[in-house]
């Protein structure tokens, strides 16, 4: 099994958590594109959602396959969101952000009843912190924000390289107008301390780390699909 086909066939399984009349997220990333792709299918067949998306790339195809979409101000409470990842652990703590739209996928997942997360078992980790932890910062005093980031990360007990995120040579901005920086910690031994640490620092709008969100992970993987629950 690929991991493109793992995705799909992570993708296919939350389509089955979907009921008529409800009101969904709609994640940012290959994985959760394929839920989307599926989601059109449904709706061509007479499903009827009405879906927040979480990023400009994910609303222009919800869009083309003619999904009908509102804004959060609109329905402010969701009962279903499902969405990828970049790692997550048994606990299901998540890190969340690699194609940078890490922002509104928090203001929707925690807007949501539920958030299921849908992936390939590859991105399940014991420990956080391999792949590089996005944050997102305004760019206005961004190299005193990092420094301050990296004390507060230091202090959590995490050390590393940041980066400002480059994509295709260009400086990385997010849908909000933001930048992001690329925390390569390696790991990270405590998600809630250096979550809350990150929080207090002026200039950091969000970070990637999804603590106590998702509910339910589907992982697909060449022995079929696993199903993690969140204990508590
Ligand atoms: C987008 O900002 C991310 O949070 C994605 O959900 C995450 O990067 C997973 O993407 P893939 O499904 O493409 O691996």
């Amino acid at each position: 099994m690929t991991p493109d086909e793992a995705k799909e066939a992570a993708a296919r399984e939350a389509l089955k958590h979907v009921r008529d009349g409800m009101k969904l997220g709609l994640g940012t990333g290959s994985t959760a594109a394929k839920f989307v792709a599926g989601l059109g299918e449904m709706v061509a067949q007479g499903l009827n959602v009405v879906c927040v998306p979480t990023s400009e790339a994910t609303r222009k195809q919800a869009e083309s396959l003619n999904i009908p979409l509102t804004r959060l101000d609109e329905e402010p409470i969701l009962d279903l969101t499902v969405d990828g990842a970049d790692e997550l652990d048994s606990d299901l703590s998540l890190i969340k952000g690699g194609g940078g739209a890490l922002l509104r996928e928090k203001i929707v997942a925690s807007s949501s009843r539920q958030m299921i997360v849908i992936a390939d078992d590859t991105k399940k980790v014991d420990t956080l912190g391999k792949f590089a932890l996005p944050i997102e910062v305004v760019p206005f005093g961004v190299k005193s924000t990092a420094m301050k980031i990296e004390h507060a990360s230091r202090w959590a007990g995490c050390e590393g390289p940041l980066a400002l995120r480059i994509r295709d040579g260009e400086l990385f901005v997010t849908d909000n107008g933001n930048v992001i920086i690329d925390c390569a910690f390696g790991q990270i031994p405590d998600a809630q301390k250096l979550a809350s640490a990150l929080s207090t620092i002026p200039g950091v709008v969000d970070h990637g780390l999804f603590l106590d969100m998702a509910s339910l992970a589907i992982l697909g993987g060449p022995n079929g699909i696993e199903i993690i629950e969140r204990k508590r």
